[in-house]
């Protein structure tokens, strides 16, 4: 898996995924990053990349030749149009089962925008989803992208080492995970639940079962219908 992640911020992005699980899957040639810095392609003699809204109004808004140049240089190098995903908050809510999804394709492009908005014909030219990771308003594009650049490196195969974690964590089969536990099997005075302690790995699977239930209905009852 390759993203290019078009940014007017490429080193908040080099930096973050340069760390931990992300890291050791792209040392391990599982995935690859480029952040493609959009000024570069600005033909501005000051490197420009916004201008006033056409409508007037506050801010400034993202124009459309740097983008849209940026996006043929990818391509270019691709060798076909990726999907592509503008990060912004009237998009589609970014779920597990999108983040699965992304995860089957060899390349993606994130576009990030700022100021008041990316101007909408490049939009209409380059983007395939549009998407938002969650009902609030951030500054710009990169937190949301790097977001969804770890969930979806998550389902690449290989990228975790135990391939059974992916199986009872959160969201699978739309239910929350259940409590973990570890050593000591007493700590500040609360004692581990008993049954994790029987050895009797139906009763486990049974037990965790219900405390996944239970938490999705007091955290998430939109979740489950149960
Ligand atoms: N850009 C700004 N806010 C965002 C959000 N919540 N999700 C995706 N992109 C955004």
């Amino acid at each position: 898996m390759k993203y290019y992640i078009m940014t007017l911020f490429p080193e908040m992005i080099e930096n973050a995924l340069d760390t931990s699980i992300l890291a050791r899957a792209k040392s391990n040639d599982l995935i690859d990053f480029c952040a493609v810095n959009i000024r570069d392609f600005s033909k501005d003699k000051h490197n420009k990349v916004d201008d006033y809204p056409y409508g007037g109004g506050a801010g400034m808004v993202m124009q459309a030749q740097p983008i849209y140049d940026c996006y043929m240089h990818i391509v270019e190098e691709v060798g076909y149009r990726p999907r592509t995903i503008y990060l912004t908050p009237w998009g589609h809510p970014f779920k597990q089962q999108m983040a699965k999804d992304f995860a089957k394709e060899e390349t993606l492009v994130f576009l990030c925008g700022h100021y008041e908005g990316v101007d909408e014909r490049v939009l209409e030219e380059i983007v395939t989803d549009y998407v938002t990771i969650g009902d609030y308003v951030l500054t710009g594009g990169e937190l949301p992208a790097m977001v969804m650049i770890d969930a979806i490196s998550r389902m690449v195969p290989g990228v975790l080492t135990n391939a059974d974690s992916k199986e009872t964590e959160s969201f699978e089969d739309n239910l929350l995970e259940h409590p973990q536990y570890s050593r000591p099997a007493e700590w500040m005075g609360k004692s581990v639940p008993e049954i994790l302690l029987s050895g009797d790995h139906k009763k486990v699977d049974m037990w965790r079962y219900e405390k996944s239930v239970e938490r999705t209905k007091k955290y998430r009852p939109d979740l489950c219908d149960i």
